[in-house]
């Protein structure tokens, strides 16, 4: 599949807003179904220097189209500085043909060896299996999981906290 990543930049908001709207993504983001482009733009709009969006982008006809962001922002204070939040998700239409796994690619490639980031941490649904296995792929691990943690579909559903340290980092 002929696609690239890049960073983010000014103008993805409409197609950003389009992933997270869609069935077979908003419900694993914590995403709504009334979420407006505004709110992306403003996201964008507030990024800082330490957060560090990336998209996949399918090339079709000489057009751009967006199918997939992941990001890490880095903790805000002074003494969580080597840990970053991590978040991705993929088009549905383009799901389970390895653009996550180049995407995660791409962010452990920045957080290990350009950012030197001890930990990287995320929450993801206890029963969302594919994000599950392929954060382990990586080397993530199950750290704990929190009981009812959000809403999902008229239910409180349980989350893993799932965390990788970078591997040969002695502490
Ligand atoms: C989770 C997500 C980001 C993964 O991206 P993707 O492009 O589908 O992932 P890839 O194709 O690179 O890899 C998927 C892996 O999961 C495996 N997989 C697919 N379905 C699975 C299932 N039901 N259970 C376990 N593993 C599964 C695939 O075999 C593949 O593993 P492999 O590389 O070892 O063969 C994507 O599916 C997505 O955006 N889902 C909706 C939003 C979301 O869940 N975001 C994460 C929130 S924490």
């Amino acid at each position: 599949m002929d696609f690239h990543i890049r960073p983010i930049r000014e103008g993805d908001a409409e197609g950003i807003n389009a992933l997270r709207l869609m069935p077979g993504v908003f419900e694993n983001i914590l995403g709504i179904p009334s979420e407006r482009i505004e709110f992306c733009q403003e996201y964008i709009d507030g990024l800082l220097r330490n957060d560090h969006q990336f998209v996949a982008v399918f090339d079709e006809a000489g057009e751009e189209r967006i199918i997939g962001t992941a990001g890490v922002s880095i903790m805000r204070s002074p003494r969580l500085y080597h840990s970053a939040n991590f978040g991705i998700m993929v088009h549905r239409d383009f799901q389970n043909s390895g653009v996550g796994t180049a995407l995660m690619n791409t962010i452990l490639d920045l957080a290990d060896n350009w950012l030197m980031l001890v930990r990287l941490e995320l929450d993801v649904f206890c029963d969302n299996e594919r994000a599950v296995h392929l954060y382990e792929k990586m080397g993530f691990v199950i750290e704990g999981k929190k009981r009812m943690a959000a809403i999902k579909n008229g239910k409180y559903a349980d989350e893993y906290i799932m965390a990788r340290i970078r591997p040969g980092f002695e502490g």
